[in-house]
């Protein structure tokens, strides 16, 4: 069984990161050299949620499976897509009555079989969920030999959390990386058993903004504490995220690169 490459790709904030994801998707998968490309897209659609159009376009730019999080039931008209299609996914610890899945087969390289798991955390998110650890551990021993590698995109606010779930899985999986806080962080590392792990992707969004958002709003709300409606920032944006190198046989990571594609590039 062969090496696979798996690009994961942080939130996708608003239009004009769903627009710059959907033009450079490609050619990032193609520069790093990317089996898969897991996209999480619960930004996408005015930095709250995704609909059911900013998925289709993530899946026709090149994503072979989008992930979500706490706002992946913010648009009704989502929960069309999140039934229907397989390789879109909400947190798999969301309420059993919750429209969607929380887990995929994916196909890589040689047919290895990768199992794509979304899990939220509990630590300063909005509301009550199942913990991310014990319901993650059933949906591993429920398809146990149903595949070859399993990855996970843990949805969390808590750095300390995100570190409690990838020990919790070292060596069980092979990848989890963090998304939600849409800044990219500087931990990347290999645990003992080979899970590859970074705390978060950061975002694929407007890079001169308050982690997506236009800076006046956020900036009232602060100073007055009276709501007012987020809007997306405009401007150059930049695509964050990791590329996990996994050998398939044994299950795993023996590479993790952090990815900086556009302003404010490194590459
Ligand atoms: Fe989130």
């Amino acid at each position: 069984m062969s090496t696979l490459n798996i690009l994961a790709v942080g939130d996708i904030y608003g239009a004009d990161g769903l627009a710059f994801a959907k033009e450079h998707l490609r050619t990032v998968k193609s520069r790093f050299s990317a089996d898969l490309v897991i996209v999480n897209a619960e930004n996408a659609s005015r930095g709250n949620g995704t609909s059911a159009a900013d998925a289709k376009e993530l899946l026709d730019a090149g994503a072979d499976a989008l992930t979500g999080g706490n706002h992946s039931l913010r648009h009704t008209g989502f929960f069309t897509v999140l039934e229907d299609c397989d390789n879109v996914l909400r947190p798999l610890n969301f309420p059993e009555l919750a429209p969607g899945r929380g887990h995929c087969i994916l196909y890589g390289p040689e047919g290895v079989r990768v199992l794509l798991l979304n899990a939220q955390g509990q630590v300063f998110m909005d509301y009550s969920i199942d913990n991310p650890v014990t319901a993650t551990e059933r949906v591993l021993d429920k398809l146990k030999g149903e595949y070859d590698v399993a990855v996970c995109d843990f949805h969390a606010e808590a750095t300390s959390e995100k570190a409690v779930f990838a020990n919790a899985f070292d060596g069980r999986l092979s990848a989890v990386w963090g998304t939600h806080t849409h800044v990219q962080t500087a931990d990347e590392r290999i645990l003992p058993g080979g899970t590859g792990f970074l705390s978060d992707l950061g975002m694929t969004g407007v890079a001169d903004s308050i982690i997506g958002g236009a800076k006046e709003g956020i900036l009232a709300y602060y100073r007055t504490h009276v709501r007012t409606k987020i809007e997306d920032a405009k401007g150059e944006c930049a695509l964050h995220g990791a590329l996990f190198t996994i050998d398939a046989s044994a299950g795993r990571c023996t590479g993790v690169k952090r990815i900086q594609f556009g302003k404010e590039s490194i590459q």
